[in-house]
């Protein structure tokens, strides 16, 4: 016995000799494993640990695959095996939908005990809070988050969202979507930042700073993914991953341009478009990837697929007739990783054994996508605690925010005879509509939430209206489920309520109630897949509405969507109408404030709403010939950008500004704004340029500031926006950013201004 302990402890002291002096490659001492030592420069630990990687493991860097509990339904029943062979000799970089601690911390040991233990770098889709994940904190919807014009709560909400990813494993959201939403027929509009570049720019930036901040490898950070590049949201017909046919200059200036803010932003990852660009799908767009995106701006972190975008370039566009080529033509174009599963490694490597790509080639993504992880800190840390889970995700602080996001995101659009805000009071209200007591208002990309977390609208109202209101309600069910007799049910009701309150709007959720990917389409109304044809309410909700009208009942309307629906019946006959989009899980009790007035709504709209499909487009920043009405319509929509209402009222005087603006000069713009009712209130002011005569056509105004001013009844504040020459630019003929010399017209709340750039100006 004596014996046999003496020699299993011989054997331990050569096996721990053996770990404690051999490097990842098992011949090297580790004081020499530059790429292991945090001290080091990224660039340097980046070069030394490709000189010991094969071109087998380099070529597994640029793989991402789905993980595993995840991909349950979708992979053959062998995957997780074939999976963990893969990760264990060293062949996968990246996973995606790794939303559960354990298994990341698995999935990190398992590629932790590969040959160079290089780790992984694990993406998710979390575009309003860390919304596929059950438990976490779910903002609005961006179009909402961009009505709030509060960039620096856009930064903190992302740094709650950063805080809550990074502590569930995750290190890389694919978000900000930074498509200018043109055409609201496009089912994904709920994900953008609405119509205006400039806003979408600068919430585009808001979101870097709060993802990526100052140091990549703290908790507090994660990687942002700039996406879907470039101009998704203008696919022909607003029907998703459709063609899109637009000159080089209106692609520049309206829709590569928050691309372009982000990336001087320092995004560190892009995701190529579905799409195609003038017959160049964007994943195989050398222009895009390359010339513009690194060429032009700089870019220097990496490109990844969207799903299945590389394997498109064979099924949807037909410009490649076999996997190798679509490889080929992604890699030439400039993709770094492939989303998701097999399909790269194989093709990759004959193409570099035939000599189409040289090692270096495949060298520079590979650095791209190690350099993520030395700058997230994964070498030396990768695991987490999943206490720390517990105690981040949806935590008071984080809620709170959530809510805060709520009240500044609801925009009302309606208040004839200043129904709003009710008096908690009233005896009696009916609550009805099918998105009252759902989980409508968590939107797209969100798995179904522990109902503790979230606040319904009839939750909220329940807890906002005093002890002697009788609250009621009639269920309708989901959208498309309202029943002849529901409405009958909640026609008797409104009729006996002093106030009816009637929730309508869509359904977007992807998942099931089970949490599965899966939700049968007809179930939605919108979201990513979800395009429509027609923008009015779904099933029989404008039935329901209009039936209530008719008791005579007052009725507030509130809207709970993704994408503007074009409601003119409703805007027309119904007193109040509330547009809440998707506010989040704290969304109910927000809209209840804003009903019953213990929050002033202060949201403008980012994108505006038409009156009806025929109408499309409706943007603002048109050209001046768009503007031509219809035979039976006026061509304005029923509500423009920057539309919203307020429960005091705000007085714009002195408009004050230079008279002649000389090259490269900033230059200030001043207004002075009061609050000129009897209720404290946020303002948000919209500053808008129009180049009165220019060499090319220039739109009839563009957004190129805004502020948030908060003021108490009777008080005045003097808002001053900063604006550089170049906001003055547009693009020539020949593309080059010009400021032409003439007069510009300001236009700031209802008033409007002149300067001259002087004729010496030039160019
Ligand atoms: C979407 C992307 C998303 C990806 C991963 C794709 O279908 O277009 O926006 O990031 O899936 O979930």
């Amino acid at each position: 016995m004596a014996r046999k302990i003496n020699s299993n402890l011989i054997l331990l002291f050569i096996l721990l000799l053996a770990a404690f002096s051999c490097g990842p490659s098992g011949t090297e001492k580790s004081d020499k494993v530059l790429y292991l030592d945090p001290g080091q420069p990224v660039e340097e630990r980046v070069a030394d640990l490709l000189g010991r990687m094969t071109l087998e493991e380099k070529i597994g860097q640029m793989n991402q695959y789905l993980a595993p509990r995840y991909a349950k339904a979708s992979e053959p029943a062998d995957f997780s095996g074939r999976l963990d062979k893969l990760l264990k000799d060293g062949l996968v970089g990246s996973l995606l939908f790794v939303s559960d601690v354990e298994e990341a911390n698995a999935l990190q040991k398992v590629a932790g005990d590969s040959r160079l233990k290089i780790p992984l770098i694990f993406g998710i889709d979390a575009v309003h809070g860390l919304c596929p994940v059950r438990g976490s904190t779910i903002f609005p919807t961006p179009i909402a988050m961009a009505c709030t014009f509060d960039t620096l709560l856009v930064e903190e909400a992302s740094r709650i969202t950063a805080r809550e990813v990074r502590a569930s494993g995750m290190h890389w959201a694919f978000y900000p979507v930074l498509d200018v939403a043109r055409d609201p027929r496009w089912g994904r509009t709920a994900e953008t930042f609405g119509e205006d570049s400039y806003l979408v720019g600068q919430m585009g930036r808001a979101v870097v700073r709060g993802f990526q901040g100052e140091n990549l490898s703290s908790e507090e950070n994660i990687i942002a993914c700039v996406k879907h590049f470039a101009a998704h949201s203008q696919s022909l017909g607003g029907r998703n991953i459709a063609p899109i046919d637009v000159s080089e200059r209106t692609l520049r200036s309206v829709f590569l341009s928050p691309f372009r803010a982000a990336v001087e932003q320092g995004v560190f990852s892009a995701m190529a478009a579905y799409h195609e660009i003038n017959g160049v799908p964007c994943h195989a767009s050398k222009e895009l990837l390359t010339d513009i995106l690194r060429d032009e701006w700089g870019f220097q972190g990496f490109v990844v697929s969207d799903w299945g975008g590389i394997e498109m370039l064979i099924s949807t566009h037909h410009v490649a007739a076999d996997q190798k080529e679509a490889v080929r033509q992604a890699i030439t174009a400039g993709l770094d990783m492939h989303m998701q599963g097999d399909g790269l490694t194989e093709p990759l490597l004959e193409l570099v054994h035939e000599g189409t790509f040289t090692e270096s080639r495949i060298d520079q993504s590979v650095s791209r996508i190690l350099a993520a992880k030395f700058r997230l800190g994964l070498f030396e840390n990768n695991y987490v605690d999943p206490q720390r889970t517990s105690q981040v995700l949806a935590c008071a602080e984080h809620r709170a925010k959530a809510l805060e996001a709520a009240r500044e995101s609801i925009v009302l659009l309606e208040n004839r005879g200043g129904l709003l805000p009710l008096k908690k009071e009233l005896k009696s209200i009916l609550v009805t509509g099918p998105n009252a007591d759902n989980n409508a208002l968590t939107g797209d990309w969100t798995a179904p939430q522990p109902p503790e977390n979230v606040t319904t609208v009839l939750e909220g109202l329940r807890a906002a209206v005093s002890p002697k209101t009788a609250v009621r309600f009639v269920d309708c069910g989901k959208v498309f489920e309202e029943s002849t007799e529901k409405i009958e049910q909640a026609v008797r009701e409104a009729r006996k309520a002093d106030v009816a309150i009637v929730v309508v709007g869509e359904s977007e959720a992807r998942y099931d109630d089970q949490g599965n990917w899966a939700r049968p389409r007809k179930e939605r109304s919108g979201g990513e897949g979800v395009d429509r044809s027609d923008l009015t309410l779904v099933g029989r909700q404008l039935e329901l509405v209009q039936a209530i009208y008719k008791t005579g009942t007052p009725t507030v309307v509130v809207l709970v969507n993704g994408r503007p629906l074009a409601v003119d019946w409703i805007a027309e006959n119904i007193p109040a109408l509330v547009e809440a989009w998707e506010p989040g899980l704290e969304g109910g009790t927000a809209v209840a404030e804003v009903l019953f007035g213990d929050c002033n709504p202060g949201g403008r709209l980012s994108i505006s709403i038409p009156r009806s499909v025929g109408q499309l487009p409706v943007w603002y920043n048109h050209p001046p010939s768009a503007e031509n009405d219809y035979k039976y319509m006026s061509c304005q929509p029923l509500y423009p950008f920057g539309y919203g209402l307020s429960y005091t009222k705000f007085e714009y005087s002195n408009l004050e500004m230079p008279a002649t603006i000389e090259p490269d000069e900033n230059f200030e713009v001043s207004v002075e704004v009061r609050n000129s009712g009897e209720r404290p209130g946020v303002e948000i002011v919209l500053l808008y340029v129009n180049d009165e005569v220019s060499s090319l056509t220039t739109p009839v105004k563009e957004l190129k500031g805004f502020q948030r001013v908060a003021l108490q009844p009777g008080e005045s504040k003097k808002v001053t926006f900063n604006l550089s020459y170049g906001q003055l630019a547009f693009l020539d003929q020949n593309l080059e950013e010009v400021v032409e010399p003439g007069k510009f017209a300001v236009m700031v709340g209802g008033l409007t201004g002149e300067f001259e750039v002087p004729e010496s100006a030039g160019n």
